[in-house]
């Protein structure tokens, strides 16, 4: 039986990367931080639709160090790590304080990262996989999200570098990288913003949870085995 870890599988990215891992005959470990409601939710539909496979719960708040702890503890066997978690904030860099951007280098990057060390001696097959949920900000910047874009930026640096260190382990290590979509995420989007945003990508909307989720299972393929260091840019033409 193959495990993955779904970061964020709370969120409307990684709920919908969960549900297609699920259904193709993956056992999850859903991380998720404060929606119980919909983790619980989740987790029956998930068993009465695929009853042989396995799925755990993993309650974990990325920006504290004992609940980290505690989710490494749990997890076993794995052969995947998903990371599609994490928040952001709409502002100017001046008006950030240090403990908003603490909290958004521990969501985004550094729990990622030491999750990474602490579970990789866990991958149980002769392959792994590790896949960033980044953004296309990462590359090009976003001005109102400059520590969101600077940390998504970091997410496609590690993968540069350290699918170079563990590829003679076949264990692959890919970012994919949206633009906009219609998630949770951008709900305070008044449709004004909506639609100017919409007129600047090129497919005139928003992507599905689904179109990004596509992705990143292709990337857990057997076949995508020679795909690694990658940052795929999944944005309807958008920014890249
Ligand atoms: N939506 C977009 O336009 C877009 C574009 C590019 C990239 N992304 C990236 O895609 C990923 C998923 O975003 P989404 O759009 O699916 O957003 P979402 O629906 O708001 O989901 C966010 C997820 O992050 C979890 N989370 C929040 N704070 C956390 C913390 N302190 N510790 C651990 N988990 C935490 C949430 O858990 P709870 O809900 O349980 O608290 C939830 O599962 C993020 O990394 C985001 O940066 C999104």
């Amino acid at each position: 039986m193959q495990f993955a870890l779904v970061c964020g599988a709370s969120g409307d990215i990684g709920g919908a990367i969960a549900n297609d891992l699920a259904n193709q005959g993956w056992s999850l470990y859903l991380q998720y931080n404060q929606n119980t409601e919909r983790i619980n939710e989740m987790l029956v539909k998930l068993a009465n639709n695929f009853p042989k496979q396995e799925f755990i719960p993993v309650k974990c708040d990325f920006t504290k160090q004992k609940s980290v702890k505690n989710l490494v503890a749990q997890i076993f066997s794995l052969d995947a790590i998903i990371f599609a978690q994490g928040t952001s904030k709409y502002k100017l860099f001046s008006e950030f304080n240090e403990n908003e951007i603490e909290s958004m280098w521990l969501e985004h990057v550094r729990t990622p990262i030491m999750l990474v060390q602490s579970l990789v001696s866990k991958f149980s097959s002769k392959t792994g996989r590790i896949v960033f949920v980044g953004s296309v900000y990462g590359a090009v910047g976003s001005a109102m999200e400059v520590p969101y874009s600077m940390l998504k930026g970091a997410q496609s640096a590690f993968v540069n570098a350290y699918a170079k260190e563990v590829a003679s382990l076949n264990i692959t290590v890919n970012c994919v990288a949206p633009g906009a979509v219609n998630t949770k995420m951008n709900k305070d989007f008044t449709v004004e913003e909506q639609v100017n945003v919409e007129n600047e990508i090129p497919m005139g909307r928003f992507a599905k949870p689904a179109e990004i989720s596509s992705v990143v299972l292709n990337l857990l393929d057997a076949r995508s085995s020679y795909i690694t260091g990658q940052t795929i840019y999944v944005d309807g033409g958008w920014l890249k």
